[in-house]
């Protein structure tokens, strides 16, 4: 059987296949007739059959089905003439491994980013390339600014995604608000803390770090100490969400510290982005970033800025030359400003086009619903884990609902769970980092991963490991008691509900 017509064995009907696939059915039909499914689907397909149908099998039966045909030169003629004989001298510098195309395997990732894709945004990336200027993509720019707005809560202009990972959107913020000889607070709880006091270095200012024991929040009281003793601060730099150690932080208070001392706040929403609450207008942040791969569901490698007026004009009243010239605001704007379209570096179009997508996906999905699905998945993964009789690090009161960091039992070879994890049921999680490196186990649910079957497999393939490691663990209780938080939250939304409609009746 032919990949077209297994997926059809496997789901009973050609319509049953398109539905799944959210296809016309004419398009499975297509498929079944020509014998092959094309190569584009192949992840999707793969996905949607649980990995019954493999995307290695798709591409391979496609390339037999469909190949690509390349035009190439015959062999031994040489473009430009020289006396070296074109493959030969070229082989010198040729792998010595034979290589043959990627294709990564199937993973439930619930690590700490990055997160799985969602199909649609898989899809969408692989459309065809066009130009960053295109009038259409031009289009598609404007649209995912305002879905960012969206996202992020605010009417700030000046909200775009910084080509490149989290760590660019970091570095954008630190080098157009930090110039030489500036004083920065940095407040540090985890290891993302660290990397804004290097950023704050670089730029030739001076941090002056709050610090707050790995696994706690930030002490807004320690932060108001450290500016009345410091008021010549200029910026104030935070981590919502550390990613190390799964704490959240109270951005709306510590901006407001912040704000009282008239100093500007840099914002680390790398994780919190999409899983929980970050209102840059109603909690007046200043300049805030974010990553793609995470609650965003997107593939890595964009960063989500948003600068409010007063990020912008204070950018502009610099006399000093931003000290790098591919993050420069000014220069920045000429592409991605409100009115011109000017070259200023390639986008990564493609990825673009997956951001317009994953972000399209929450807009349709609905942000509130979005978090509370982060935080309903987030109580029956704790609910499981700590039915394994696991210790939560954080105090559940600041528990980050994406980012689940849990004490690995003594006496337990951590690394050797997470390898286990990954080779027997292609799941992966997070090690601890730094002093916590070996201690640890980080859990995400962030994103498309943030689903109940991903929470169960979760639950019973870590049972299973430990129980085969000899640990007393019962497999079964932790999802017997993931169900009954399910459950409990079932009936619990069922109330809720039909008080509302008591009320409107
Ligand atoms: C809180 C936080 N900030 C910054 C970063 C850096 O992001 P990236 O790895 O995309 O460069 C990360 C990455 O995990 C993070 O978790």
């Amino acid at each position: 059987m032919n990949c077209a017509e297994r997926l059809v064995a496997l789901f009973g009907s050609q319509a049953e296949v398109a539905r799944r696939l959210r296809l016309d059915r004419a398009v499975v039909n297509n498929w079944v007739k020509s014998g092959y499914v094309p190569a584009r689907w192949a992840m999707e397909v793969e996905h949607v059959s649980g990995g019954q149908v493999s995307a290695a099998d798709i591409l391979n039966e496609a390339n037999t089905r469909k190949p690509v045909r390349v035009k190439s030169r015959p062999d031994g003629e040489n473009f430009f003439g020289s006396s070296l004989t074109g493959s030969d001298a070229m082989n010198e510098f040729a792998p010595k491994k034979r290589i043959s195309s990627f294709h990564p395997p199937q993973r439930t990732l619930m690590g700490p980013g990055p997160t799985e894709i969602h199909p649609r945004v898989l899809t969408t990336m692989s459309q065809p390339a066009i130009g960053y200027l295109d009038p259409v993509f031009v289009e598609m720019m404007e649209e995912l600014k305002s879905l960012l707005r969206y996202t992020y809560q605010t009417k700030n202009p000046l909200t775009f995604p910084v080509s490149g990972p989290g760590s660019v959107g970091m570095e954008y913020c630190f080098v157009n608000l930090v110039s030489p000889g500036d004083k920065v607070v940095v407040c540090r709880n985890g290891v993302f803390g660290g990397r804004m006091i290097e950023n704050v270095e670089r730029c030739g200012g001076t941090a002056v770090v709050v610090e707050a024991e790995w696994g706690h929040p930030i002490d807004p009281q320690k932060l108001e100490d450290t500016l009345k003793a410091n008021r010549d601060a200029k910026v104030v730099a935070f981590v919502h969400a550390e990613t190390s150690t799964g704490v959240l932080s109270d951005a709306k208070t510590l901006v407001e510290i912040a704000h009282k001392y008239d100093a500007l706040t840099i914002v680390d929403a790398v994780t919190s982005l999409g899983g929980s609450p970050v209102l840059v207008d109603e909690w007046q942040i200043d300049a805030v970033y974010s990553a793609s791969q995470k609650c965003l569901s997107c593939t890595p490698g964009l960063s989500p800025v948003s600068l409010n007026q007063r990020v912008v004009d204070y950018v502009k009243a610099r006399k000093d030359k931003i000290h790098s010239w591919f993050m420069d605001m000014n220069l920045l704007l000429g592409y991605w400003g409100e009115t011109t379209r000017t070259y200023h570096h390639t986008a990564p179009t493609n990825s673009l086009f997956a951001l317009h997508e994953a972000l399209l996906l929450i807009r349709e999905e609905g942000l509130d619903n979005c978090w509370a699905r982060h935080e309903r998945h987030h109580i029956a993964l704790k609910a499981g884990l700590e039915g394994m009789g696991l210790k939560f690090l954080v105090d559940p009161k600041y528990q980050v609902p994406q980012m689940n960091a849990v004490f690995c039992p003594e006496g337990v070879n951590e690394a050797e769970v997470r390898k286990r994890l990954l080779d027997e049921f292609g799941l992966e999680i997070g090690a601890g980092l730094g002093p916590l490196a070996g201690k640890i186990w980080r859990f995400g649910l962030m994103g498309y991963s943030c689903r109940p079957d991903n929470v169960m497999l979760c639950l019973s393939a870590l049972g299973s490991v430990l129980d085969d490691m000899g640990l007393p663990v019962h497999v079964g209780d932790a999802e017997s008691a993931a169900h009954a938080a399910y459950a409990a939250m079932h009936v619990k939304a069922a109330q809720a509900k039909k008080k509302v409609e008591k009320k409107a009746a």
